[in-house]
């Protein structure tokens, strides 16, 4: 498949299949960069003459009520603030109403259409690539752009199913992903440190092997670090350990000891109160939430010295004031320091915008799950042919 800027398409109907999966609390978008990235190419195509009718999913729909739930409607409201054309909504997925809109679409308009999960329920349609509904999708259009990067590790109709019957490319946000993802698979400057937290391991071990083949320094922090902790012998109190790794953790102690960097000290809860913990002293009753300012000193030296870093996860619960302060501190480092620093996966990202930090940074991914596999196995399943 080709990358749009490569081919000619011009007075086409198009169908964009966009990641547009945000968060929306109270029909508050709560992060729109997915959003935002989608725009360039939306842009365009309408420059070229085309129609978009644009198809993403939104959650899981697994019941009549989940599809009030997660309705695109707040998504479309925003585009409508970010591009200049008209620009409609169709509350549905197939039929009537959609393909009304679809027929009097005029070349630079817009048609979004509702989550295209609601084809999950009562059957699983989209989320199996059912045929009929892949058929279908492809018909309303003349050609199909992919840009979902965050979406491409599953082969849905919407992600996968519709190319095989229209003449299909990919868009520039899945571009700079793939060029990106690759400079940072296949050549990173050394010193190479990757910092990973998160809440669970078990997430994360594929890509912290994958990881540990190719750089200089893996620093472990957020949930993940106990149980690296646990494994090296220290009480990590009541704090979220993950038993069924830890034979897999120890093995990878041993062989890479020069690489692992753990945290020293650490801030934790303990009856609803916080108390900092030295040398990793933690008390029965205590429940990690955050790195101390001896680990921040001591991951500053690391990541100074360095020339590249990803960084996937939190070192520390940041949505709660109390424990945002390790994650605050490490990308302020991050921001100061002159290494190349790719940001990956949803939390670290949205992590990053609520701290401050929205323009900071060489590259961050709109991939969670997609970016890891990325990562991991080079490719996405529905970047296959
Ligand atoms: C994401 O937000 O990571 C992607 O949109 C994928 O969402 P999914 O895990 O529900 O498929």
């Amino acid at each position: 498949m080709e990358y749009i800027e490569n081919i000619e398409i011009k007075n086409k109907r198009v169908i964009l299949r966009c990641d547009l999966n945000v968060t929306i609390k109270n029909n508050n978008i709560i992060d729109d960069t997915k959003i935002i990235k989608s725009v360039k190419t939306i842009n365009y195509l309408l420059d070229k003459n085309n129609s978009i009718i644009i198809m993403s999913h939104l959650g899981k729909v697994k019941s009549e009520e989940d599809k009030t739930k997660h309705t695109l409607y707040p998504v479309y409201l925003r585009f409508k603030e970010l591009i200049n054309a008209n620009i409609y909504f169709s509350k549905n997925t197939k039929g009537d109403e959609l393909e009304n809109i679809v027929n009097n679409l005029k070349p630079r308009e817009i048609l979004i259409m509702e989550n295209t999960r609601h084809e999950d329920y009562p059957e699983k349609l989209e989320s199996t690539s059912n045929d009929e509904l892949s058929k279908y999708w492809a018909s309303l259009g003349e050609f199909y752009i992919n840009d979902a990067f965050g979406s491409s590790h599953r082969k849905h109709a919407s992600t996968y199913g519709i190319k095989k019957y229209i003449p299909s490319a990919y868009g520039f946000l899945i571009n700079e992903e793939v060029t990106k993802l690759n400079e940072l698979i296949n050549n990173p400057e050394k010193p190479f440190t990757v910092i990973m937290g998160g809440a669970k391991v078990e997430d994360k071990l594929k890509l912290i092997k994958e990881m540990l083949k190719n750089c200089d320094k893996l620093i472990v922090g957020g949930g993940i670090a106990n149980t690296f902790l646990y494994a090296m012998g220290y009480n990590v109190g009541t704090s979220l350990v993950s038993l069924e790794n830890i034979e897999e953790i120890k093995e990878l102690i041993i062989n890479y000891k020069d690489k692992i960097v753990v945290p020293i000290d650490s801030f934790v809860e303990n009856n609803g109160e916080k108390f900092y913990r030295k040398n990793n002293a933690i008390e029965n009753n205590d429940i990690i939430y955050d790195i101390g300012e001896e680990s921040i000193i001591k991951y500053k030296e690391i990541i100074e010295s360095s020339k590249t870093i990803f960084i996937n996860g939190t070192v520390g619960l940041y949505e709660d004031d109390r424990f945002k302060n390790g994650t605050k501190k490490i990308f302020e480092i991050l921001e100061n320091s002159n290494t190349k620093v790719f940001v990956g996966g949803g939390d670290a990202v949205s992590a990053t915008n609520k701290l401050g930090f929205e323009k900071s940074f060489y590259f961050k991914s709109t991939g969670g799950g997609a970016t890891l596999e990325f990562i991991i196995d080079k490719t996405l399943k529905a970047l296959e042919d």
